[in-house]
């Protein structure tokens, strides 16, 4: 693993803050619970492996659910409070918390189940998903679930000129001096935000869905096209949102950052474009997203929306820090 990358990676992740603030995402810490509970046929006696167990509360799911053994995995400075947590509940019996990174760590047996939650903003950000991976093809018993089983990253299109010159409206005139060449550079990161759902001007198309049962760490760099039906005359941005699905034998339950549904922690990725794109109602855009880890940042992304409209090929660059 990349040390320099990785120390302020975990460092991030033994703050309190990060942690309280996804534990108040109740969609979030919800999704999970109920997916958990709600599937004992998947964690009644099962031996699971919580990966970035954090706080533990994933452990602590799967443990009051009837899991026979749990293994929280963390790096970070959490898990010497995710072991004191476990103390404090009676669960020091079943849960084994292990502090170390997840592609060092030996696990003693293989596991039944693999939690984690390892989504980071457009799905891929902090790129975490290959460590939870790498776990899988090494501990994870023929037959076994991941828990989500399965992912889907989402693109539409969309108008908020409002938002634009709140955003970006700043660098016309500072003290009286025209700084718009920052604009560039302010644009050329995604702004995480709550898109309004009466601002998305096209339907929706699915970019990409994995079976994480099945996915490969060398299928996360994406080159994926994608064709939207515009419901107006323009956009101004494209907003990229994703879903989760915990697929059980006994019930299933949806996690969506969609902005059609209450926001999450994670709102949606919007990728503002310098210029508007004029639209023609009910004729389709096409174009492609592209999105892989950065080369020397790995944790980072690089991402491309490339659009073909009206004859014209339009190239847009970001990047994900
Ligand atoms: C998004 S947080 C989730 C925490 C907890 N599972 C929860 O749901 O509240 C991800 C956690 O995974 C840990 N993590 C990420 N990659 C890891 C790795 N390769 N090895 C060990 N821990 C890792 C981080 O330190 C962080 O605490």
């Amino acid at each position: 693993m990349d040390v320099d990358v990785n120390t302020d990676y975990f460092d991030g992740y033994g703050a309190f803050d990060v942690h309280e603030m996804m534990l108040k995402d109740k969609i979030r810490t919800n999704s999970y619970r109920s997916a958990i509970a709600g599937n004992p046929s998947i964690f009644s006696g099962a031996v699971v492996l919580d990966v970035g167990c954090g706080t533990g509360i994933l452990s602590l799911f799967a443990a009051s659910s009837g899991a026979k053994k749990v293994y929280g995995v963390d790096n970070s400075g959490m898990s010497e409070y995710a072991r004191k947590v476990v103390e404090k509940n009676n669960l020091a019996d079943v849960i084994q918390v292990i502090h170390g990174i997840m592609e060092e760590t030996e696990i003693p047996e293989q596991v039944d189940v693999i939690i984690s939650e390892w989504m980071g903003f457009c799905l891929l950000y902090e790129s975490m998903l290959p460590s939870v991976i790498d776990a899988r093809d090494r501990f994870l018993k023929p037959g076994g679930t991941m828990f989500p089983n399965y992912a889907t990253l989402f693109i539409a299109g969309l108008c908020d000129r409002k938002s634009a010159k709140r955003a970006f409206g700043l660098w016309d005139d500072i003290c009286g001096f025209n700084l718009s060449a920052m604009k560039q550079l302010a644009m050329s990161e995604p702004r995480t935000a709550a898109a309004r759902s009466d601002h998305i001007v096209t339907d929706n198309a699915e970019l990409i869905a994995f079976d994480l049962n099945t996915t490969t760490a060398d299928q996360l760099s994406l080159d994926v096209p994608f064709k939207l039906t515009p419901k107006s005359d323009q956009l101004n941005a494209f907003v990229i949102w994703f879903d989760v699905r915990f697929d059980g034998p006994d019930s299933r339950v949806v996690l969506s950052t969609s902005p059609f549904q209450p926001e999450t922690h994670w709102a949606q990725a919007i990728f503002y474009l310098p210029e508007p794109i004029g639209l023609e109602p009910d004729v389709p855009i096409a174009g492609r997203f592209v999105m892989h880890p950065n080369a020397t940042n790995y944790r980072s992304q690089d991402l491309r929306i490339v659009v073909s409209h009206q004859g014209e090929v339009k190239t847009y660059d970001y990047k994900m820090k």
